[in-house]
């Protein structure tokens, strides 16, 4: 079956970014001029899933805003004959179909997920998280999409990390089955160095099959009393097959305020419009 549906948890509170996410959800942040959403978004996309559930949080209104009609600004661009804005603000309204579910409480990735049910039924379904923003040729999605349709089975998007890193990622046990695709064993979320099975960490990225739904209304709390994703996904593994793959290309945590920057400054420097000006910019910087 075709993954025609996707789902954005994009409820957390961001509380690596406060107080810029005191009053606005951390995905409306602006890589230069574009929340850091809306890339998620074109990613989704250009991968062909076009069907986007955001799953919310109270005072998230802003996100619904940005991918809705904007009826004033575009009046007043259209009085001012600004057509090249106006076509750039209302492309976005038309760039989705986009439903919107609450996430009463912040209990974890897998409760948000265990939110969308009734809507994604016995399909299976792409999953993006909104602070890992993935520069590649191909999108992720597009060439996760393609093992899916191979074998069939969930997918999960991965990347070497520094030992040091492993206690900020779910981290996988698996074996290379081929170039860049792994069978996965085990996972472990947020694991301390000592204890983590490999340096392959999980990037914001699934594909998972509607058989997780059962497994994450039984699965129990685990890391910081949050009902983890990774658990069931590593529950799903005793009944089903799951795959990881080493995407090609850079990914950016922008949930993570280095991160954020670093994301910033590539992002800046690859404009047409004000790259090479940034770049000598930066070039006066004194370090
Ligand atoms: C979540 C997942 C984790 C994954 C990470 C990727 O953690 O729980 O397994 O490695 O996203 O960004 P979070 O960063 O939301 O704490």
């Amino acid at each position: 079956m075709k993954v025609r549906k996707a789902v954005f948890p994009v409820a957390g509170l961001g509380t690596r970014f406060l107080p810029a996410t005191k009053a606005q959800p951390k995905v409306m942040l602006p890589l230069v001029d574009k929340p850091i959403i809306h890339y998620v978004v074109d990613e989704a996309v250009a991968s062909g899933v076009e069907d986007i559930i955001f799953v919310t949080g109270r005072g998230q209104v802003a996100i619904e805003n940005y991918f809705d009609i904007s009826f004033e600004l575009e009046q007043f661009l259209r009085s001012k004959n600004k057509t090249d804005e106006l076509e750039q603000v209302s492309g976005i309204s038309n760039l989705i179909n986009s439903c919107y579910v609450r996430q009463k409480e912040a209990l974890g990735l897998g409760h948000a997920i265990m939110q969308v049910r009734h809507l994604i039924g016995n399909e299976p379904f792409a999953v993006f998280l909104g602070d890992d923003v993935i520069d590649s040729e191909e999108p992720c999605m597009q060439q996760m999409l393609a093992i899916y349709e191979r074998y069939k089975c969930s997918v999960v998007a991965l990347e070497r990390v520094e030992k040091s890193q492993t206690s900020s990622y779910g981290i996988v046990e698996a074996k290379e089955i081929d170039s860049r695709l792994f069978k996965l064993d085990g996972m472990v979320e947020k694991p301390d160095p000592e204890d983590a099975p490999s340096d392959l960490a999980i990037i914001g990225r699934y594909i998972l099959t509607p058989e997780i739904f059962d497994i994450l209304e039984r699965t129990e709390p685990g890391k910081g009393g949050e009902i983890q994703l990774t658990d069931a996904i590593c529950a799903l593994l005793q009944r089903q097959a799951v795959y990881g793959y080493l995407f090609d290309g850079i990914r950016h945590d922008t949930g993570d305020k280095l991160g954020f920057l670093k994301a910033t400054v590539e992002f800046a420097l690859a404009r047409d419009d004000i790259g090479s000006q940034f770049r000598d910019y930066l070039k006066t910087v004194k370090l």
